[in-house]
């Protein structure tokens, strides 16, 4: 079991998504057939990470317990915590710094979505680095929006910049970021900028700086999700929609992956199965048991 504990930040006020998030969070929006946030948790739990910590606003929170519950579900820890006002990302490891308590850590944003042959293999690559930090580039249209990967003639990463107005490559900084047990700690030398945030960035430059960042390259393999506008949230709900109909396979399934773990049983599946037994979901968990004793 590795040691790194877990982050969901799933903080912020959604408001691009309006009027959808004045009630709702963004990260609970349905991505086709499950709250947005079954996907990032399912990255942390296909990198091995069972204790996890989900980071919100404090109005938000009783509907993420209610949605997620403790995880003993799914065989893994759920601890919340709250992000008072959205003071940037790079805050969330001062938030977590008690429940780190001096582990190394991957946070992944509530909002982002993953999906990829070989993605387990890429986050065990991160995990086994002790030292230092990795962060994985993904090449995408519109990089402005990002923040990006600016390189130098031989490919090395010189710099991240943070939305940049002309953009230095295609290449944007996915949600994940794996860093060592220092992050807390140089947090608390990092300035605000200048709209007020203590941005990540700012954190993955000292990475940098000490020569200690690992920037991966997400090939054209993965899928790398937008969920920030009305359409492109439909979009990969769509794009869920398409794979799970035409694979018979689940993505984004916490059950699952807890299942395939050995960290629950299968007296512990039949009885999320029977939960979800009106529709497709708990038919396929059904399935799951199902193939296990033809295994067996
Ligand atoms: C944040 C980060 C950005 C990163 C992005 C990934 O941006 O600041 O560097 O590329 O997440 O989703 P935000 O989504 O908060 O605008």
């Amino acid at each position: 079991m590795s040691v790194r504990k877990g982050i969901i930040l799933a903080g912020g006020s959604g408001t691009r998504l309006y009027p959808l998030t004045i009630g709702v969070s963004k990260q609970l929006m349905p991505v086709y057939d499950k709250p947005m946030i079954y996907y990032p948790l399912s990255v942390l739990m296909l990198a091995g990470i069972r204790e996890i910590a989900i980071i919100t606003t404090p109005q938000d929170q009783e509907q993420f317990r209610r949605a997620l519950g403790t995880g003993a579900q799914w065989g893994i820890s759920l601890t919340y915590l709250v992000q008072p006002r959205p003071e940037g990302l790079a805050q969330a490891y001062t938030i977590a710094e008690e429940f780190l308590a001096g582990s190394p850590s991957c946070m992944v944003l509530g909002d982002n979505i993953f999906f990829g042959h070989g993605l387990p293999d890429l986050l065990a690559l991160a995990d086994a680095k002790t030292e230092g930090g990795t962060v994985f580039g993904y090449h995408v249209a519109d990089p402005e929006r990002y923040g990006v990967v600016a390189m130098d003639e031989r490919g090395r990463v010189t710099q991240i910049v943070e939305k940049p107005k002309v953009a230095p490559s295609n290449y944007a900084v996915t949600g994940i970021y794996f860093l060592d047990a220092r992050a807390p700690d140089l947090v608390h030398g990092i300035r605000p900028s200048e709209r007020g945030e203590l941005e990540i960035v700012s954190l993955l430059e000292i990475y940098l700086e000490e020569g200690l960042l690992d920037v991966q390259r997400m090939g054209r393999g993965f899928a790398w999700l937008d969920t920030g506008t009305h359409a492109s949230l439909l979009d990969a709900g769509n794009f869920v929609r398409t794979l799970q109909l035409r694979q018979g396979m689940q993505t984004g399934c916490p059950e699952e992956i807890a299942f395939a773990r050995g960290w629950v049983d299968a007296e512990a599946l039949t009885g999320m199965a029977a939960q979800l037994s009106k529709n497709d979901y708990g038919r396929y968990l059904q399935g799951l048991l199902t193939d296990r004793m033809m295994e067996g």
